[in-house]
């Protein structure tokens, strides 16, 4: 009965340990998983409005704003990674050509494709050294 008792106290403890262990990993992912998802939406939204034919600002310059504002939480949300310099580096890539798409907004679907490429261009530049 003793050690049954003992076996029940030690499986609860060891349950008890796991979850606390994965609750901590899953907040230590949360704000860049969040950031990378919001970001994935709104790329996604975009993507739609030129299938759609819908190029006008209003169409495309909240979503452009959304993710300018986010890239300034890519580096709070990643670093330290394996070469900070060259996080950093991508990051501002992303947010110059947000910069200039929303400095000059594109004039029609041609011209927004051109600008879309270049955003999805530099999300691509950072996952290739940086998403494993
Ligand atoms: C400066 C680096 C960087 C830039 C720029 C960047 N990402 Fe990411 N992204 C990452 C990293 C690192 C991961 C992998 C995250 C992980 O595994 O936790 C990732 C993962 C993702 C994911 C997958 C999330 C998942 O759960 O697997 C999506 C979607 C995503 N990014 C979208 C985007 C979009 C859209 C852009 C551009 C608008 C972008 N990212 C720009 C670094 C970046």
């Amino acid at each position: 009965m003793r050690s049954l008792i003992l076996v029940l106290i030690g499986l609860f403890v060891g349950f008890a340990a796991t979850l606390i262990g994965m609750n901590a990993l899953r907040q230590g992912t949360a704000y860049p998983n969040g950031v990378m998802a919001v970001m994935g939406a709104q790329m996604k939204g975009l993507q739609s409005s030129l299938k759609q034919n819908r190029c006008s600002a209003s169409d495309l310059t909240p979503r452009l704003q959304t993710l300018r504002r986010l890239g300034n939480d890519l580096e709070p949300a990643f670093l330290p990674t394996q070469d900070d310099e060259r996080f950093v580096s991508h990051a501002s890539q992303l947010r110059a050509a947000l910069d200039a798409a929303l400095a000059a907004p594109p004039a029609d679907c041609t011209a927004a494709g051109v600008v879309v490429d270049r955003i999805g261009g530099a999300c691509q530049d950072c996952h290739r050294d940086f998403k494993n």
